[in-house]
This record gives structure tokens, sequence and C-alpha cells, in this order.
């Protein structure tokens, strides 16, 4: 048996491959090292302004904290842009991903963010854990919380569970959504593509048009909206939006084409049949045909009016397939902002101790 390699040109040559590998690794990891130290003392501290430690909705947030989150927001997405991947500013932290309700956007986006700052990440799932045996919500994530994790990120279809966990643990929570109550982010992020488009909110007149009555994207997108002086229009049918919202400080709408000419971003929400417990209104199609954005009622509204939606969207029923992908709309923006806003997010949030 042969136990010493020959120095045959094959193994010469394996032998140079490996050697330069190594060189390739080691000066990569040179690079790594350097990146992450200017990386880090460019972000710097968490600015004084921010004093929270969670996320549970835009309701009593400041206009200037709002800006700090945009603006945090702004700094990740130009580093995401130039194709850096990674701001370990959170390397160490653990998130979990207690989800439970369906999310596409929401959850990978949420994720990315907590991987590009290099935080741990570990997904919940409802499907297999032990709340089917019968254990609290509070137990539960105590339980996970035992385990070291530094901050949760919860959707639940009930209000009020994120406000619920950050009253019992000691994590950071972040509201990924509960029931028609909130949804933080997602307001941040709509708010972010508008004021990329526009270069500001304040003067700016925004019409949320859809299933108010149970869409948490509305609420969220009036109280960030409002703070920042942007006026909001609600509209949709009677059915989905009551008078009682002015109190809120907002127009209500019950006709799409009466407010086409004096909008300046129409952000068309989705229809949310699993919440709605009686159908309100007739037929889809008599939906679409009073409230569903197409072109004909594009051509009417400003040159320079700006189309965006939460997602998921329902093509032909909210809003038309030529609408949806035309020049006007920025919704694939708003996914791509999505991820430097829950970056800006969690960054404020767990360097805040
Ligand atoms: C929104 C949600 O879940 O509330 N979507 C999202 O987070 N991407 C809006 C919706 O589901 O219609």
């Amino acid at each position: 048996m042969q136990t010493k390699l020959e120095r045959t040109p094959d193994v010469c040559c394996l032998a140079f491959v490996i050697q330069s590998r190594f060189f390739w690794y080691n000066a990569t990891k040179r690079h790594h090292c350097i990146m992450t130290e200017t990386q880090t003392q460019h972000w710097g501290n968490v600015p004084e302004a921010w004093t929270r430690r969670h996320l549970l909705g835009l309701e009593g947030l400041s206009a200037e904290e709002i800006t700090l989150i945009l603006d945090q927001a702004e700094r990740f997405h130009a580093i995401l842009m130039q194709g850096d991947r990674k701001v370990p500013l959170l390397a160490g932290k653990t998130c979990v991903c207690l989800f439970f309700e369906n999310s596409t956007r929401t959850k990978i986006s949420f994720v990315l963010a907590a991987r590009r700052l290099g935080a741990d990440v570990v997904d919940f799932s409802t499907a297999t854990s032990s709340l089917g045996k019968g254990e609290t919500i509070i137990d539960t994530a105590k339980n996970i919380e035992a385990m070291q994790v530094d901050a949760v990120i919860i959707r639940h279809s009930c209000p009020g569970t994120a406000k619920l966990l950050a009253e019992n643990l000691q994590s950071h929570v972040f509201n990924a959504g509960d029931g028609p109550h909130e949804h933080p982010t997602q307001a941040l992020l709509d708010i972010m593509t508008i004021r990329q488009r526009f270069g500001r909110v304040a003067g700016l007149t925004v019409a949320l048009v859809g299933d108010i009555a149970h869409s948490r994207t509305a609420r969220s997108n009036i109280w960030g909206l409002k703070t920042l002086g942007a006026k909001v229009i609600l509209c949709g049918p009677s059915t989905l939006v009551s008078k009682n919202w002015e109190k809120l400080g907002v127009e209500v709408s019950y006709s799409l084409d009466n407010i086409l000419d004096r909008v300046d971003v129409f952000n068309l929400l989705r229809i949310q049949f699993e919440r709605q417990v009686v159908r309100p209104f007739p037929s889809t199609r008599e939906y679409a045909h009073l409230y569903g954005m197409d072109s004909v009622r594009l051509a009417k509204a400003k040159p320079d009016v700006l189309i965006i939606a939460p997602g998921p969207i329902n093509r032909g029923l909210e809003v038309t397939p030529d609408v949806a992908d035309g020049r006007q709309s920025a919704i694939l923006e708003q996914v791509t902002n999505g991820v430097a806003v829950r970056m800006a997010t969690l960054w404020l949030g767990m360097r805040k101790t």
C-alpha cells in the first residue's frame, strides 16, 4: 500500500490549489474582519432620541422617532443596495419568529433583516408546538425566552398579543401584526417608499382604499402618516369604513372616483376575506367595479400619483395587473424597503437595553 504521496505533476497541482484556496480564505477572513470593524464603528451607538426596547405599534410614536427609524432604514438600504449583505451589529443575539398567522413578505424580511445584522434566527412552528397541548402563549414565550433568546417577533390574530408579551417577557418584542390592530413595520415601509418618491410626507394626500375595517396596515398607516403631517383619506364601501373613523382626524369617502384627482398616493388594501364574518359587498365584481384601481381611473389621477399595496394583492380585485406592474407602482420597492425598515427596527430596539 502506498503511504507517501509522490511528487507527481498531479499532486503538485493539487497542493498548489489547496495552498491558494487557503491563502484566499485567510485574505477573505481578514477583509471581513476589517469590514466588520469599520462598519461597526461607522454605525456607532443608537441615537439618544430612541428610548424604546420594543416596537408594538405606531400609535404614540413621535414624528422624531418615526423619522429616526426611516433615516436608519435609508442607511441600511444604501448598504444593501451596494451589495453588502452583512452588517453584523447584532452578532451574538438571537431572535425567535413566533408567527401564528400566514406570512410571506413580513416573515422572510424579518428573518433576512435579523440575519443581515448578524443575529441568529429561530423559527417557531405553530403546527408542531405545545400550544396544541393546551400551553398558554405566555408560557410558550417564557419557555422559549429561557433558552436565552433576546427578541421575539410576533404575529397573532388577536389584537394586543405583542403588548401582552412585552409586559410578560424580558426580551425585546416586535409586532409583526396583531389581528386588525397594528402592523407597524408595514406602515413604516409604506411611508419610507412614499418619502423616497416624493422626498417628503408632510403635505401629501394619501388614500387608503379597501378593507379598512379589518386592516392593521390601515391603522398603523393612519398613526404614522398623520404624525408626519400627511392628509389621510379612507375610501371603501360603508360596510368596510364607517364615518366614526373621522374622529381620528381623517376624511372618509365612499367614492373612489370622487377623490382620484386630489390624491398623491393610493395604498390599495387587500380585502381580508379571512377576517370577515359576513361578506361586506354583494360580489367581488361589484367591488372591483367601484373600488378597483385600473388604467381608466389611473388616467384621471395626478400624473405623478404613486400606487402602493402591502401585499398580497388580489389581481383584478383591488388593482388590475397592468396598474400593479405599471410605471407608477412601487409594490416591489416596498418589499425591498421592508428588509431595511426591519433592520432599523431590530437594531434600534435590541441595542437599547
Ligand atoms: C398585510 C398583513 O398581513 O396585514 N400584509 C403583509 O404584512 N405583507 C396586509 C394583508 O395581509 O393584506
